[in-house]
């Protein structure tokens, strides 16, 4: 299966968005638990990002001498960079709002990374294993990145309400997820082919993402004093059902599509969407 639209280039833009204090607490669809879950999205990024480039670059000695690849990684690891000092800015509005972010940020690395990550990569160090697995969770990562960012772009009505400035840091992460999303996968394939590596990093990819979003946004839920008990199953219904369908249709479309033994990032045409969202913006 071919792409219909050429590969961009994963281009690093200089961006800065600035949020204004004070900034509405509830402030994704008047629903906090919604919100949260955003919020959530704000504080696992950047350490999460963090962990993508450290695991690409573990496998420096693999690309630095295909200067594509390698001009590409480079790409790849400044787009992020600049991702997670965007998203982090957040955190000190959240604070400003009362809520204690870095209590979740400090759960998220005593147990994912300086737990999960530094044992495996310590202990499987026969034939990289430990290295290798990193990789392919990053690259299982990208693919949920790229799917999410798809969905966001597409669905015009996840956004309409949000922010100005939330709505255009969301949409420009988005169109930068699309347009990397090949590149670990890429150095993966040169480092290890295995399909059981690349589906074993999904799983670990899959409960991952869904159990540290979660505890987030019950963290977050937990300490907002605004939050009324008898207002969440209504906030959370809408929420859930929202997110089903909005983000459901690509979800369930295109995570299966991972799980081909011959899939590569490229076979999922929606390059156009990052290239028609980023054109007429200006950034450096
Ligand atoms: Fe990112
Ligand atoms: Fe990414």
């Amino acid at each position: 299966m071919a792409t219909a639209t050429a590969k961009p280039e994963a281009k690093i833009r200089k961006v800065n968005f600035k949020f204004e204090k004070p900034f509405p607490k509830h402030w994704y669809n008047d629903n906090p638990i919604a919100t949260h879950f955003m919020n959530a999205q704000h504080l696992a990024f950047p350490d999460g990002e963090k962990f993508f480039i450290r695991s690409v670059k573990a496998f420096a000695d693999v690309y630095k001498n295909d200067p594509e690849l390698k001009k590409r990684v480079d790409n790849f690891i400044g787009q992020e960079g600049t991702h997670y000092a965007e998203h982090q800015k957040f955190w000190d509005i959240m604070e400003s709002q009362d809520l204690q972010p870095m209590k979740f940020v400090d759960v998220f690395r005593k147990t994912a990374w300086n737990g999960l990550e530094t044992w495996a990569r310590k202990t499987l160090t026969k034939n990289q294993f430990g290295n290798k697995i990193a990789l392919s969770v990053t690259v299982a990562l990208e693919h949920y990145t790229a799917m999410l960012a798809e969905s966001g772009i597409l669905n015009k009505d996840i956004t309409e309400k949000m922010p100005q400035e939330m709505k255009d840091l969301f949409m420009w992460h988005a169109a930068e997820e699309i347009e990397h999303k090949a590149i670990p996968f890429d150095v993966l394939k040169k480092v290890d082919d295995s399909y059981a590596l690349r589906v074993g990093g999904m799983a670990i990819a899959t409960w991952g993402l869904w159990f540290y979003l979660g505890l987030g946004t019950v963290m977050l839920t937990a300490q907002d004093k605004d939050v009324k008990a008898k207002d969440i199953p209504k906030d959370l219904f809408m929420f859930l059902s929202k997110f089903r369908e909005t983000f459901g249709g690509t979800l369930a479309s295109q995570y299966f599509q991972y799980f081909r033994k011959d899939f590569h990032p490229d076979q999922i045409d929606n390059y156009h969407l990052a290239e028609e969202l980023l054109a007429g913006k200006n950034y450096a």
